[in-house]
């Protein structure tokens, strides 16, 4: 547990706003059967959570910026710090009534993540970390796994869907990736993969073209979960999005298998 004034302020805000969630996703259940499905419930579910973290945040730290998922950028007085926040990450998940989905909010200092929030409020499960505090899954303090032998690891990816990203780079890196890991796994909310390396239930995990409001808050844990976060390709990951992470032994295999590809 963080017992942080700035953590209990994001934790509030990621409570009431997962609280909205849970509700709709009750709702979201009831729509499947419908003809016109839950899409257009899902998408004001996801504006309103989002309102409601910018009213709280902001309440609690007038003058930081607010970088949404749907609100787009909103600039504050205060240039040093600036929020980024999803307000539903794993949107597909949450359509499907699929209970693994999450709030994410990352704080930033002159552009470097200082303290990430984590929730699914589906099982309650809330991941927090600040820079030189550690990173705790609710009052248990986290570490990444161990392993040393990439045949014993089970790594997550993400697979860029319909009308997105590089299909033919993404199997090459299945194909390269898949006889030489234990498992390999696709969970469908880039924050909870994240969160789940800090915690030392994946070994790592990869996925290109994300955006700073889908990893700003999981680099903090997995940073202060011991592990190691970055690019790729060696870039600065919240501009490129290009993730890779693990121990550090896996991050590095990990990343000599793909930079080619
Ligand atoms: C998506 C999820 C998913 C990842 C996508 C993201 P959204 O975020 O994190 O796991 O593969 O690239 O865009 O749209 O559900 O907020
Ligand atoms: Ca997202
Ligand atoms: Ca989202």
């Amino acid at each position: 547990m963080i017992n942080s004034a700035l953590m209990n302020v994001m934790v509030k805000a990621a409570r009431r706003a997962g609280r909205s969630l849970k509700r709709d996703l009750g709702e979201v259940e009831n729509l499947q059967v419908s003809m016109k499905g839950p899409a257009n419930f899902v998408s004001l579910a996801d504006k309103r959570a989002e309102e409601m973290l910018y009213t709280d945040l902001n309440k609690a730290r007038p003058g930081y910026g607010f970088l949404g998922e749907e609100g787009g950028n909103r600039e504050g007085t205060d240039k040093s710090h600036s929020w980024v926040v999803d307000p539903l990450d794993g949107t597909t998940n949450f359509l499907h009534g699929i209970p693994h989905f999450a709030v994410s909010i990352g704080l930033l200092r002159e552009g470097v993540a200082i303290a990430g929030l984590i929730y699914n409020p589906a099982n309650d499960e809330l991941y927090m970390a600040e820079k030189g505090s550690g990173a705790f899954l609710n009052d248990t303090r986290l570490r990444v796994a161990g392993r040393k032998q990439l045949n014993e690891c089970v790594i997550a990816c993400g697979l860029p869907h319909i009308g997105r990203g590089d299909h033919e780079q993404s199997r090459k890196e299945m194909t390269a990736l898949q006889p030489k890991v234990a498992g390999l796994r696709r969970f469908g909310a880039a924050s909870l993969d994240l969160a789940f390396v800090a915690a030392g239930r994946l070994d790592g995990y990869w996925e290109r073209n994300l955006q700073p409001w889908d990893i700003a808050a999981g680099i903090v844990l997995i940073k202060e979960a011991g592990g190691t976060v970055g690019d790729i390709h060696g870039g600065d990951v919240l501009k490129t999005g290009n993730v890779v992470c693990g121990n550090e032994f896996v991050n590095g295999e990990l990343t000599k298998i793909l930079r080619p590809l």
